[in-house]
């Protein structure tokens, strides 16, 4: 089976709209989880053209690069440091409108001008982080917080088994 990726035009919202479908179809019946991160980062960045699509893990009290896509990036970030770790540590998520903007922010790419963070909680525990940055200024609203964190919620069902 090909597994080309049906790549929309559109609001933001029509391009979720497309993708979460795609994405629970690439998932269904995968139990790696690093294999299905790596699709979701792939995915992400096919169809929206973020500069930077990427997954921390929690490994020893650090989160620690994991599957992305784009520039390479810094490996290890501590519990309250940057967008990442200040995502883990309150367990929400983080829009970055200005990423200069947002003091202790880590500038793994100089290009990178705004980010999303969202945390992967499984029973009430942060055990990733979803990070997505662009070059544009304001890119990441509400719109992205709902669906990319529906998207990670696929996530959570797989680690459960
Ligand atoms: N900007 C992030 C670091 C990760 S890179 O953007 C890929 C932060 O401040 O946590």
């Amino acid at each position: 089976m090909a597994e080309d990726l049906n790549i929309v035009k559109g609001s933001k919202l029509d391009q979720y709209q497309s993708l979460i479908p795609q994405i629970t179809a690439l998932l269904e019946g995968e139990n790696d989880q690093i294999a299905n991160l790596a699709n979701i980062c792939g995915a992400l960045k096919e169809q929206f053209n973020f500069l930077w699509v990427g997954f921390y893990l929690i490994k020893d009290d650090e989160l620690v690069l994991g599957p992305f896509q784009g520039p390479v990036a810094c490996t290890r970030i501590k519990k309250g440091q940057g967008v990442c770790g200040t995502s883990w540590e309150q367990a929400k998520t983080i829009i970055v409108p200005d990423v200069e903007a947002f003091p202790g922010h880590i500038a793994c790419s100089s290009l990178s001008r705004s980010e999303i963070v969202i945390p992967l909680i499984h029973f009430g525990s942060v055990f990733a982080v979803l990070d997505v940055d662009s070059a544009e200024l304001n890119c990441f609203d509400e719109t992205d917080n709902k669906f990319l964190a529906q998207i990670v919620s696929l996530i959570k069902i797989v680690r459960e088994k």
